[in-house]
């Protein structure tokens, strides 16, 4: 695919990669393709496109000339050879799971996971031979002690949705490379690239649900997977084209390349004002912990600083008076909108343990450190001003004297 920015910056990828408007009569925005079937010259190519001999948009489903530009941007901006496109995060991390994964292989994964990702690996691959381990990655000599010659995969998030907890990437490459075979993948929704590019650090497959940041407006659902050429290939004639058949549609794919545009101006002010938010809340008598990796407080403050650019935009905390003071709080809230997803424009709150995270069972959340008074913010791109206000006034509401335990942040992270 042509590209006239082969060196350029963050940005300047994310508007420009891949496309010259010459070759598409001066259209400043991308056409999308709303084909299904591609025609073929001769019945000769057809079958070279099939048996792989050919090159060429030829079905939707395996690829198309509108997903193909975003996957060569995606690519490019988690410094990976290929990316395919997903119709959803989770789209992406399946046929990942059942394209490298097979019966009689162990899956190491993290403590902390998406509540969906949980379920796919408990009631899903889980029950189709292949061995899930839970390990803390945080913990290199468990992680050492975890691997067996049928470990195939470690798979975590950075940070975990929704405690925040942080995976030292390179620690965790370094130590699966060590042995062949054992293909390390990176959900890397809650930073996105402008943050953090796992790749970089050694991983060898990144995730994302692009319903998220990447896309940024709550107006998709989508995923990606990047990775090597020879990996993105396998994902995408197994794991997209026969095993989940989840694939993006043009539409969504050219709302994605819109998205992308303002990624980097985005994430700066998700940022900024997340860390305000954090501050706010830190200070306030009525939290009993936050953590936000942003926050000196934050148990993995230094890692987070090496790792990732800035410390995002999610945060996590729970109300002295737990669940119940947790409710009050987002029953108060006037700007935030209470709802699941994250990295929209507009603020979000939930609460994990009964959404996002209810695929787990109490006991679950208690063992993978979802406590049940955690609050999630996703911080918007409102006026931060307001959103302390809004912040403020729901706390105000909720200042009564806790009759628990005090915990930490170092607590919920342990
Ligand atoms: C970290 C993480 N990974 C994956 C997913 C799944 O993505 P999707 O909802 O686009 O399928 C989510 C969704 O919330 C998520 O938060």
């Amino acid at each position: 695919m042509n590209n006239k920015h082969p060196a350029s910056g963050f940005s300047t990828r994310a508007i420009h990669h891949g496309y010259d408007p010459k070759d598409h009569h001066g259209a400043l925005v991308p056409p999308i393709y709303l084909s299904a079937t591609f025609a073929f010259p001769t019945a000769e190519y057809g079958a070279a496109c099939f048996a792989g001999e050919a090159s060429g948009h030829f079905y939707t489903r395996i690829s198309n000339p509108t997903l193909a530009l975003l996957e060569s941007r995606m690519a490019s901006l988690e410094n990976g050879e290929a990316a395919v496109a997903f119709s959803s995060g989770m789209g992406a991390i399946a046929a990942t799971f059942w394209t490298l994964l097979r019966p009689g292989d162990e899956i190491i994964v993290s403590q902390t996971l998406y509540g969906c990702t949980f379920a796919l690996l408990h009631h899903g691959i889980g029950e189709f031979g292949i061995q899930v381990r839970h390990v803390d990655l945080t913990d290199l000599a468990a992680l050492q002690a975890a691997l067996s010659p049928a470990t195939r995969m470690i798979y975590c998030e950075t940070p975990a949705n929704p405690n925040l907890r942080l995976i030292d990437i390179a620690a965790v490459a370094e130590l699966a490379h060590r042995q062949p075979n054992i293909t390390l993948v990176v959900d890397n929704t809650y930073c996105t690239p402008y943050l953090q590019r796992p790749l970089e650090l050694g991983a060898d497959v990144v995730v994302h649900s692009a319903t998220k940041y990447l896309s940024g407006h709550g107006d998709i659902t989508a995923g990606i997977a990047v990775s090597s050429h020879a990996l993105a290939q396998r994902i995408r004639l197994q794991g997209l084209k026969d095993l989940t058949g989840a694939v993006m549609s043009p539409q969504d794919a050219s709302l994605l390349m819109r998205g992308l545009k303002t990624l980097a101006l985005r994430m700066d002010r998700h940022c900024s004002s997340a860390q305000a938010v954090a501050e706010a809340l830190q200070t306030h008598p009525a939290v009993q912990w936050v953590t936000y990796p942003g926050l000196r407080s934050f148990p993995q403050y230094e890692l987070a600083k090496r790792q990732m650019k800035l410390p995002g935009g999610m945060i996590a905390f729970e109300l002295k008076g737990g669940i119940e003071m947790g409710r009050r709080f987002m029953n108060a809230l006037h700007l935030f909108t209470r709802a699941v997803s994250l990295g929209d424009a507009e603020s979000l709150a939930q609460h994990p343990a009964s959404m996002t995270h209810s695929t787990y069972t109490p006991e679950e959340r208690a063992q993978h450190g979802i406590s049940e008074g955690l609050v999630r913010l996703s911080v918007g791109l409102e006026d931060v001003a307001d959103l302390l206000a809004d912040v403020h006034q729901a706390l105000a509401k909720c200042s009564r004297p806790s009759v628990r335990p005090a915990a930490t942040a170092a607590h919920v992270l342990r």
